[in-house]
């Protein structure tokens, strides 16, 4: 078959681990009979510094015209300490979930056991978490109007909004996913404090005796972040709002001791965009250092969810195990030899 993806790499060390996912990807094309045709297109800090957006119509096209999205990661720290920015990369990536309608983001959480002496966490504790956290991504305070200042600058103020049918959307997919595996789904809220909170639990209660084999809990958001730290084992589906789900998704992957391996997937309307969760690491950039495990894992993600390719994905799966069990990897995951990034993407793609 014939794949259009598009690459959307970036800022930071964003185009050097794409690029080795793309390796990956080429080598899977090859032992599986598939063309995947790449285009490469602009986002973030790259993007303002060439055309002022850092979300160009051009990249909108060409994602809509693709049948998944491959993206690096966005940030450059010249924007960080300036409040007074008019463009910042982070808008790119809030446009382009919108305009692509990217309304749940996915990012499972796993243990990898060659790593979990990197946890913050007792062994205990860690070993064995399995869960997924169900982000919703176009709704509540990150999009809500009106949001702003007064006249004289002095008072702030956004607006956290839900409707009913965007908690639907987002829930009903808990649901599915939790249906696929443990078939627990635990819901999270301020729900003693917000009306939006409240609007999420009615419509879970509403919808879950469509879903009677699926065990549904609901959480305070405070409880829950404490009770990620506690027991992480416990948790299966966690769904939740954009803000949130913004924060215990940080929370949960830093847990396990492999944030430089944990992949994500933004779905919704129109084509999925599959990312790794670290940021652009900007103090890495160009020095051939990164870990391209998390991207290399997005692109699995990719060929699964994206392209419903799942032995493909599975192969991908199993040779970044290889990599790890056999200590091909990067100086971050290592007290002992250690691979360039580039290293590392040319021994996956000829391993497969
Ligand atoms: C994330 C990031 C973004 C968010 C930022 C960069 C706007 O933290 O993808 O989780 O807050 O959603
Ligand atoms: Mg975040």
């Amino acid at each position: 078959m014939e794949y259009k993806i598009a690459l959307l790499p970036g800022d930071g060390i964003g185009p050097e681990i794409v690029d080795q996912a793309v390796k990956v990807l080429r080598a899977i094309g090859k032992k599986f009979n598939h063309t995947f045709e790449f285009t490469e297109a602009a986002t973030g800090a790259a993007a303002i510094d060439r055309t002022g957006d850092p979300f160009p119509p051009e990249t909108l096209k060409v994602c809509m015209e693709s049948d998944a999205v491959l993206f690096g990661a966005i940030g450059d720290p010249k924007y960080d300490n300036d409040p007074k920015a008019r463009v910042r990369p982070e808008q790119g990536l809030l446009a382009m979930r919108k305009q692509l309608g990217l309304y749940a983001n996915i990012r499972p959480v796993n243990t990898f056991e060659s790593l979990i002496h990197k946890s913050p966490l007792r062994r205990d504790l860690v070993q064995g978490a399995d869960f997924v956290v169900v982000r919703e991504l176009t709704g509540g305070i990150y999009f809500g109007e009106p949001r702003g200042r007064s006249e004289d600058q002095n008072t702030a103020y956004d607006t956290s909004i839900y409707t009913r049918k965007e908690v639907e959307r987002i829930v009903k997919l808990g649901f599915e996913y939790a249906g696929k595996r443990r078939k627990k789904l635990t819901v999270v809220d301020k729900a003693n404090v917000l009306a939006t909170s409240r609007l999420w639990r009615e419509t879970v209660q509403e919808m879950s005796p469509g879903f009677p084999d699926i065990e549904v809990d609901f959480m305070f958001v405070d409880n829950a972040a404490m009770q990620i730290i506690q027991w992480p084992g416990k948790f299966d589906v966690m769904v939740t709002e954009n803000m949130f789900g913004d924060i215990l998704s940080d929370e949960a992957s830093v847990i396990t001791g492999s944030l430089g391996l944990l992949p994500s997937a933004s779905v919704g309307l129109h084509t999925s965009v599959f990312e790794p969760i670290h940021g652009s690491y900007p103090q890495a950039a160009g020095r051939d250092i990164a870990n391209p495990l998390a991207t290399v894992l997005s692109a699995a993600m990719l060929l699964e969810i994206g392209l419903n390719l799942v032995p493909e994905a599975e192969a991908v799966r199993e040779v970044v195990n290889l990599s790890l069990s056999e200590g091909v990897v990067t100086e971050d995951i290592t007290e002992g030899k250690s691979y360039k990034t580039s290293e590392v993407g040319d021994w996956l793609a000829a391993r497969l």
